[in-house]
């Protein structure tokens, strides 16, 4: 669906995984402009309905990005920089509550 266009400004090549599948980008990119080109295209579900959600903004506001990160849930993915071996997972419905112990 989408390519970089300006391979001149490449960071670092670093390794992150989406959904279990390894993913090669650069160090900084934004995770939701990878989520743009990494099939099925798509950050989330809907918690009622099951429709996929892609991001659209780009800017923090929509939050049709939200994606999980290392366990946490409901994490912008275009308020999100890439970092080797982070651990991206598509948002799939309504994520559990957080395992609060006080
Ligand atoms: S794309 Fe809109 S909040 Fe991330």
């Amino acid at each position: 669906m989408f390519h970089k266009l300006s391979p001149e400004t490449a960071t670092r090549p670093v390794t992150i995984s989406v959904d279990g599948v390894t993913v090669e980008v650069e160090e900084g990119e934004s995770v939701a402009a990878i989520l743009l080109r990494t099939p099925p295209f798509t950050a989330r579900t809907t918690p009622v309905s099951g429709a996929a959600r892609a991001p659209y903004c780009m800017m923090g506001v929509c939050f049709d990005c939200l994606i999980e990160i290392g366990g946490a849930t409901s994490i912008r993915a275009c308020m999100t920089r890439a970092r080797d071996g982070m651990a991206v997972r598509r948002q799939l419905g309504r994520p559990a509550p957080p395992d609060i112990n006080l």
